[in-house]
């Protein structure tokens, strides 16, 4: 079980790339499929404005491109009813797109051969399974969320298991992705359609019910936004908290440091540096608590901030998945 097959080579699936390359895993990576020709993907994956240039040659071959020696399969098929995966035994494709989200579609590629889908996103009607936290069953398809929420629940996990949480609300600041607009123009919310590298642009995130769906007991309690800064990469989440227990900014930061120390190891970790959000970049983690920035007031309204590499935190928890996944 470890043949994958990447659908979808925009951020996610070219940052994928580059951490199954860091991590080793680059042999398992048999095929991707987009639909940009094969020189602009190659210039894609060997030249990015976030994460730097790779330094390992890619070849063009007749089939695809190779990486040290590894041939990996490049097609460019929009319709996910005809990628040929049986043929190349494909035992899980990661579906990249953002397009194909419902277990209907996720079906399809099992029906051209695949085993398992690993989503990078939410799926539009399976539950969420969060790193860290809700991860104890692997099925056929696994819907991991999206980088907000592999940051925000671990956290939240902690919190509510040691302290107890009465509610909480979390504002997702945040750079701008492919699903914004370079200059203003019409766009379902008003907002989202605004230049994105020119204003600081709020607007709804829904992931209150998935929240909900994770942690029953905050039903009717979380309330969520985001709000877009003119960067192309990285986040800080500000997750402010009313706690069951008084507590104190210290003891927080303790608790979060034992974990991060222990059974979130890979998931969470906290600093005490004064970072700023260039330097989370290429940080594997899903939330780099900022523990300077920990406050309580009166025992029990506390604040935490959280940063996350949105692309590379995120493709290192898929990574992750597709180890899990493989077994
Ligand atoms: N970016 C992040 O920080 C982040 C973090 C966590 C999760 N996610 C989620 O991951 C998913 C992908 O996000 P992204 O930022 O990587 O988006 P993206 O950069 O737009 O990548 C999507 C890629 O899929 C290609 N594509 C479109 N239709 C296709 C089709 N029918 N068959 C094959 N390829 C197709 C796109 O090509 P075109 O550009 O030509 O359309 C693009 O190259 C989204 O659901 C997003 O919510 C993103």
């Amino acid at each position: 079980m470890g043949r994958y097959a990447i659908n979808g080579m925009g951020r996610i699936g070219r940052t994928l790339f580059r951490v199954l390359h860091q991590r080793g895993q680059l042999k398992n990576l048999i095929a991707v499929n987009d639909l940009m020709p094969k020189e602009n993907l190659i210039y894609l994956l060997k030249y990015d404005s976030i994460h730097g240039t790779f330094n390992n040659e890619i070849r063009p071959t007749n089939n695809g491109f190779s990486v040290d020696n590894h041939e990996i399969r490049y097609t460019q098929q929009p319709d996910i009813s005809k990628l040929q995966w049986q043929p190349l035994a494909i035992d899980i494709v990661i579906e990249a797109t953002g397009l194909f989200t419902h277990s209907s579609e996720m079906q399809q590629h099992v029906a051209m051969g695949a085993k398992k889908v690993l989503l990078t996103t939410y799926s539009k009607d399976l539950p969420s399974t969060i790193w860290g936290v809700n991860d104890q069953q692997v099925s056929t398809f696994v819907s991991p969320g999206d980088c907000t929420i592999n940051c925000v629940a671990p956290l939240l996990h902690i919190v509510e298991q040691a302290i107890g949480i009465e509610s909480v609300h979390i504002n997702v600041i945040q750079g701008y992705t492919t699903r914004q607009q370079l200059i203003d123009a019409p766009y379902k919310g008003l907002r989202r359609g605004r230049a994105a590298a020119h204003s600081i642009i709020p607007f709804e995130v829904n992931i209150r019910p998935i929240l909900e769906t994770i942690f029953p007991a905050l039903s009717e309690k979380v309330e969520t936004m985001s709000t877009r800064v003119p960067i192309p990469c990285g986040a800080l989440v500000d997750i402010s908290l009313i706690l069951k227990n008084k507590t104190k900014a210290d003891s927080l930061n303790k608790l979060i440091q034992q974990k991060a120390e222990t059974e979130m190891k890979n998931t969470v970790a906290i600093t005490f540096d004064p970072i700023v959000s260039s330097d989370v970049l290429s940080n594997p983690h899903s939330a780099l608590v900022d523990g300077a920035l920990t406050k309580v007031t009166n025992g029990t309204h506390a604040k935490l901030m959280a940063w996350f590499d949105n692309e590379w935190g995120y493709s290192n928890r898929l990574a992750d998945w597709l180890i899990r996944m493989s077994r």
